[in-house]
């Protein structure tokens, strides 16, 4: 079976993934410079795939750590998450998210074009659509020029895919569009750890659920929506790894570039959030409201019929589940790994 590189595979999307792709009959290598993750992880994908997956300890940026592992490694496919990916940190440090994001995935693809391995797959992001102009967002929305940072390291990333592809078309290229990540595996040994006060809602909303935090302040409340508070395409980080995996079955060995939106089609506002994870916990979980924050888009939920046509996949996890197994993580996990 083919021999899948998983960089930044320590990470909370990447970790998901692999045991995806070993239920799937993929061979994982994990590749991981812990910047944003521990190693702890290692062991329970370990128990949970019941596999030792191996591991290799480095940095995209390293040409050299790279080529160490594609001499130790018959490669057959790259799938790339390691990236920083904190908006607002990104702005306080451009030059970190350029080198970190953008270099790193020039230094992979270049491996790679060395080494004659020609798939890869890129983790981008809803956020290359800027403020759409119009929702649901197909793929052939207009990207735009993004407004921090890191949003612009995706959509650079993506044309540097693109323009590879056309040099050297052996290449498949995957674009993958995330809207937003959440929920945990059911087992709840692994989730999200982000480190110190999270900046995104469905981490908060743990924290606050087990006293970490005193109450989740909800951004805005004057918005143009329903209840006025934004709306977003939430989907299960499980249903998002195997969209990877119905994606690497469909474009392995295909000569092009693969651009498709993974996320559930359907938009839920923070007060769904809110009702739905309290539902979960079983009590009302505490909120303010608190003003805008900077640079939030309105609504932003994606057209995902492309990859139900194409790849064969759909996302069929509900919110309730993606707040249950949250809050299952979280509560079997106070601290995240350092537990
Ligand atoms: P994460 O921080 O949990 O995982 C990223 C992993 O990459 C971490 O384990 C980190 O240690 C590692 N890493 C970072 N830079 C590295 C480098 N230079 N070399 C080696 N390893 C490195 O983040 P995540 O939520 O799992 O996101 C994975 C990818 O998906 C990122 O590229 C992110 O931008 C993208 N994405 C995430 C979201 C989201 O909301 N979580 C949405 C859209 C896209
Ligand atoms: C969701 C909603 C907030 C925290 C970000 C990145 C995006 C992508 C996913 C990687 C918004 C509100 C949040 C809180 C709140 N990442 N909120 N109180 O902003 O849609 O997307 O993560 O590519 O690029 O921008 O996600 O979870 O931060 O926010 O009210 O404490 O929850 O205002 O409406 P977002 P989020």
């Amino acid at each position: 079976m083919s021999v899948i590189l998983v960089t930044g595979g320590a990470g909370y999307i990447g970790s998901h993934t692999v045991i995806e792709l070993v239920k799937a009959g993929y061979d994982a290598v994990i590749f991981d410079n812990f910047s944003n993750s521990k190693p702890a992880v290692l062991e329970r994908i370990n128990r949970i795939t019941g596999k030792h997956i191996p591991f290799m300890a480095g940095d995209i940026r390293s040409r050299e750590q790279l080529e160490a592992v594609f001499s130790t490694y018959k490669i057959d496919g790259v799938i790339n998450f390691a990236g920083l990916k904190a908006v607002g940190e990104s702005v306080k440090k451009p030059l970190e998210y350029y080198d970190n994001n953008v270099s790193g995935a020039r230094t992979l693809l270049s491996v790679m074009r060395e080494f004659k391995c020609y798939n890869f797959i890129f983790s981008s992001s809803a956020t290359v659509y800027g403020e759409p102009d119009s929702v649901p967002l197909t793929e052939e929305s207009p990207v735009k020029r993004a407004n921090c940072p890191y949003g612009q390291t995706k959509v650079d990333i993506e044309y540097m895919c693109q323009e590879l592809q056309k040099a050297v078309p052996e290449f498949s290229m995957v674009l993958l569009r995330y809207f937003n990540p959440v929920g945990a595996h059911e087992s709840g040994l692994i989730g999200e750890d982000p480190r110190g006060i999270p900046n995104n809602l469905m981490p908060y909303l743990t924290q606050v659920a087990v006293g970490r935090l005193p109450y989740l302040n909800i951004f805005g409340n004057d918005y143009p929506t329903p209840d006025g508070t934004c709306v977003r395409d939430y989907i299960h980080v499980v249903d998002l790894a195997k969209g990877h995996v119905a994606a690497l079955n469909h474009c392995l060995n295909k000569s092009g570039t693969f651009i498709y939106n993974l996320g559930t089609g359907v938009g839920y506002s923070v007060l769904d959030m809110v009702k739905a994870f309290s539902k979960a916990i079983g009590r009302e979980l505490p909120y303010k409201f608190a003003p805008r924050r900077a640079g939030d888009v309105v609504q932003c939920y994606a057209d995902p019929a492309k990859a139900q046509r194409e790849l064969g996949w759909k996302a069929l996890k509900t919110l309730d589940e993606m707040a249950a197994d949250s809050y299952n993580w979280q509560k079997n996990n106070p601290n995240g790994y350092d537990d």
